[in-house]
């Protein structure tokens, strides 16, 4: 008997959110703010360069839709804000919406999911009381059709709605909204869907006045007297995006839902800011979303439920220049318009998501602020154990100006990480290079690796180049001069096993 239940109660905590798909994946939020918004057929010629297998779209956008359909790239199409009233208050239009928005596309473009609104409790209060309303009319235009097994139904919350989020056992889901939270989670548990959840470490560390860690935030190691420990649960989190989640399940659960997985529909960092957003850098960008990406494939789950899928949409595709607000507003983009890296993620893997740099345009330069002595260690070794063709650099030739250290070292960096392929660890230099996207031609100086346009590409998706260039031999050739290659393979190759794996 005894046995029995224990057995029983095991089984009720495995099946609990059982419902999570049982692989997580990686999509990516596509805002089109943009002045020169490419065309869909860019759009999805990038998608699928990059081999990005989900996307969900702000809204249905007709064109955007053809361009995705028969790709196999499932979408997770919207209904804006401004349109959930009249979809909230009225069956027809709920029907309609879904006839044109929907029936017509599928099955050739394969929608997944409708997210009905965006963070409507914070963001359009007054349309709180319809929201349920808009999700049953909608989903039941999908039964009508028999499309529900295949399309979710759901509506992205902003994570503010939580309260009291640390520790994540203690979250609550503001109390003012149960008239809407319990007929939404009913909804959602009974149709079988998921809770959407917009997940933003970035604010969540800008606001708490240095609380909580930078490194917290980034999925970075934590000293182990920083990480953080739900005293009730004693479950470690090692990161804010775990313990954003985890405060949504037990907020859940504090409404006795406990089998409704969660899905994240925007998480990110923006790359640039103004003097005010320290922290919205490349770097910051980088390091967040790379650790994001594997620590989501990597079906790690989340202190509370371990291996359960947590799959996640990065915000977002293309930097959005004509998004109001401040300067980071404008810069959560992987991508800008022409479908140039806004950096190159920390990642690799064959057939895994945003891990190759499609455009070749890809360049080593001299880090901002190095150490001169340094750079023209570097400098002398690249022209000479290097074998980079330096005769550019030499006085009358089109790169001798201007004449200083950073200059040329930046031109000779970029042509041996050319060289080599760009293969990983080959913009060291002892860290003083750095790779960037910007091309650092200018005049007729013509940077290798820029193929003499400018950096500017124009139609955004090249193809992918092959990592290994042809031209020079084994990394062993360059092991002669002194410590200094070696030591920056080594980096490359430390950098390369604690970053990758
Ligand atoms: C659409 O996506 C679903 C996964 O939700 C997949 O099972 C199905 O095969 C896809 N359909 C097409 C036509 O690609
Ligand atoms: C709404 O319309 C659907 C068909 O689109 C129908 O099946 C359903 O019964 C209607 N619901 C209400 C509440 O009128
Ligand atoms: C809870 O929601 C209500 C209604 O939107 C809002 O007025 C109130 O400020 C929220 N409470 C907190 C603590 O955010
Ligand atoms: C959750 O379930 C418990 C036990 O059945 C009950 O006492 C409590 O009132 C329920 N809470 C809500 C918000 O429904
Ligand atoms: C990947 O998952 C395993 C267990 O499933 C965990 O031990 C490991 O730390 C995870 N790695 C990352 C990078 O999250
Ligand atoms: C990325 O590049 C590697 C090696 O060049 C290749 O095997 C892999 O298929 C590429 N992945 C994508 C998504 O293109
Ligand atoms: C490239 O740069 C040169 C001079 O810097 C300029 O004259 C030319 O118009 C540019 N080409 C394009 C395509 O922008
Ligand atoms: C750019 O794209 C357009 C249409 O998308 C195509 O007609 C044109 O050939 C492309 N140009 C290049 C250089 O690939
Ligand atoms: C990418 O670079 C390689 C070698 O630098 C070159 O052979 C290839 O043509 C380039 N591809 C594109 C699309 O520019
Ligand atoms: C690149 O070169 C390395 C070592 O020379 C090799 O192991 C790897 O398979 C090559 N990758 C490709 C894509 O050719």
């Amino acid at each position: 008997m005894a046995m029995n239940m224990i057995l029983l109660l095991f089984l009720l905590t495995v099946s609990a959110v059982s419902a999570a798909d049982e692989v997580a994946f990686i999509g990516v939020n596509i805002g089109t703010d943009l002045s020169d918004m490419p065309s869909p057929t860019q759009a999805v010629a990038l998608l699928k360069a990059q081999n990005i297998r989900h996307v969900r779209l702000y809204d249905a956008d007709r064109a955007m839709l053809l361009a995705l359909a028969n790709t196999g790239i499932q979408v997770t199409v919207s209904i804006p804000n401004e349109q959930l009233l009249g979809i909230g208050q009225s069956n027809a239009t709920a029907a309609n919406w879904v006839a044109r928005n929907v029936i017509a596309h599928v099955p050739a473009a394969n929608i997944t999911a409708i997210a009905v609104g965006s963070e409507v409790l914070t963001v359009l209060p007054n349309a709180g009381p319809v929201l349920v309303s808009a999700l049953k009319f909608i989903h039941s235009a999908l039964v009508a059709a028999n499309l529900d097994g295949q399309i979710k139904v759901s509506t992205p919350h902003s994570s503010s709605i939580i309260l009291d989020s640390f520790p994540p056992s203690q979250a609550f889901f503001n109390r003012s909204w149960d008239p809407v939270m319990v007929p939404l989670l009913k909804f959602l548990q009974s149709s079988d869907s998921y809770f959407m959840l917009n997940v933003y470490p970035y604010y969540d560390f800008m606001q708490s006045n240095g609380v909580i860690p930078l490194d917290y935030a980034l999925f970075r190691p934590l000293p182990p007297n920083k990480e953080a420990v739900d005293a009730n649960t004693l479950l470690h989190y090692t990161n804010v995006f775990d313990a954003v989640v985890d405060a949504a399940y037990f907020a859940m659960s504090y409404l006795n839902f406990t089998n409704v997985p969660i899905i994240v529909l925007e998480s990110g960092w923006p790359s640039k800011g103004d003097s005010t957003e320290p922290d919205a850098t490349v770097e910051n960008a980088n390091t967040y979303n790379s650790n994001l990406i594997r620590h989501v494939l990597n079906n790690t789950g989340t202190p509370k439920h371990p291996g359960i899928a947590v799959s996640t949409y990065i915000y977002e595709l293309y930097n959005e220049d004509l998004r109001p607000g401040s300067v980071s507003e404008k810069n959560w983009g992987l991508f800008n318009a022409n479908g140039v890296p806004v950096y190159i993620l920390h990642l690799i893997g064959a057939g895994t998501v945003l891990a190759n740099d499609t455009t070749n345009q890809t360049f080593c330069v001299a880090k901002e602020g190095s150490d001169k002595k340094m750079l023209q260690a570097a400098l002398d070794w690249a022209c000479g154990p290097g074998k980079v063709d330096c005769s550019s650099l030499l006085q009358g030739q089109p790169c001798y100006d201007p004449d200083n250290v950073i200059s040329h070292s930046t031109y000779a960096f970029n042509a041996y990480f050319q060289q080599m392929g760009k293969s990983p660890g080959t913009c060291d230099f002892k860290g003083v290079a750095t790779i960037t996207t910007t091309d650092p031609s200018h005049g007729s100086c013509i940077f290798p690796g820029s193929g003499g346009r400018n950096g500017t590409i124009t139609n955004g998706t090249s193809t992918a180049p092959s990592s290994n260039s042809t031209s020079s031999g084994s990394p062993s050739q360059y092991l002669y001069r002194g410590d200094f290659f070696i030591s920056s393979v080594i980096i490359g190759v430390v950098f390369l096993s604690t970053v990758f794996l």
